[in-house]
């Protein structure tokens, strides 16, 4: 790419699993990096191994995305860098427990990372995408956007928050050139589970995808026009059945009438 016509991917949680292949990808395709996480040593060496490898500019950007000052420092980055054309809303935690016995730190962390950080980091880069009539948002969702269990009442709701809002701004930028793809990954083999409660050895291996593997099939997706990405879903129609019964539920809602079943005997 000539120096004018230069593009950045920007990624958060590049430091390690699903951000760091991301990384080598969009390295692959030609993007400068912005890479963004807490661990600056990991970022340091990723970006020297990015651009001894490939003809880009790799640059690490230390940031708490869970913090208010993380947040924002990264959001005028992005917000005062035109080349940005690319921003990966991956960086995550999941704390896998019951609500009651959890740490509120635990709680307040998922959605400040899941929710807080990957809004505020697409208001800082939609409008110039909008202007430019130009951009790509990736929001790393989970397959748990579609399911909770009795242990993933706040990971499963931050997810589905990643769902909904990337849903709404498909819609909201129909009409534009800037793309939005959600990605719901199911278990994928990442360092996220250390932490998570639940060890990784306590899956099944069979349930479990190899990092690559997923984001090879998420750009895949990205490539096929995909908008809402399950990497693992072999039945192409089961998804589209899902999208079906949301909308013809939703629609079932507009009655202005009280359900026959709930009226007074
Ligand atoms: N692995 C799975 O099974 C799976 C399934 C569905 C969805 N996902 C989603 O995939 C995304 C990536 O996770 P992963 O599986 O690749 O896990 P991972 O290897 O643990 O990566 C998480 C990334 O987020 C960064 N991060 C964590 N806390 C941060 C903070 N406070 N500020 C800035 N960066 C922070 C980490 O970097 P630092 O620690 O250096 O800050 C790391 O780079 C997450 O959104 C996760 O919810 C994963």
């Amino acid at each position: 790419m000539s120096q004018a016509a230069r593009k950045t991917a920007a990624i958060t949680g590049a430091s390690s699993g699903i951000g760091a292949v991301y990384a080598e990808r969009f390295a692959q395709r030609g993007y400068d990096l912005l890479l963004v996480a807490r661990r600056g040593e990991r970022l340091q060496a990723l970006a020297s191994a990015l651009s001894a490898r490939y003809p880009v500019q790799a640059t690490p950007l230390v940031a708490d995305l869970a913090t208010d000052e993380g947040q924002a420092k990264v959001a005028q980055v992005l917000s005062s860098d035109p080349s940005v054309s690319v921003l990966i809303n991956n960086a995550g935690i999941a704390r896998l427990a019951p609500l009651v016995g959890a740490a509120l730190q635990d709680t307040t962390a998922q959605i400040a990372l899941n929710i807080s950080a990957l809004t505020r980091l697409t208001h800082a880069v939609l409008p110039g995408m909008k202007e430019r009539n130009e951009g790509l948002i990736i929001n790393v969702s989970s397959a748990l956007a579609l399911h909770t269990l009795p242990i993933s009442a706040v990971y499963s709701g931050t997810k589905a928050f990643v769902l909904s809002f990337s849903r709404g701004l498909q819609q909201e930028l129909a009409e534009t050139a800037v793309r939005v793809q959600a990605v719901l990954p199911a278990a994928t083999a990442t360092e996220i589970w250390d932490q998570s409660g639940v060890p990784l050895a306590a899956l099944n291996p069979d349930t479990v995808m190899p990092t690559d593997a997923m984001v090879d099939a998420a750009l895949a997706a990205l490539d096929q026009g995909e908008s809402i990405t399950l990497p693992s879903v072999a039945d192409a129609a089961l998804i589209e059945r899902f999208e079906e019964a949301r909308a013809a539920l939703f629609s079932s809602t507009n009655t202005g009438k009280v359900a026959p079943r709930l009226l007074p005997a």
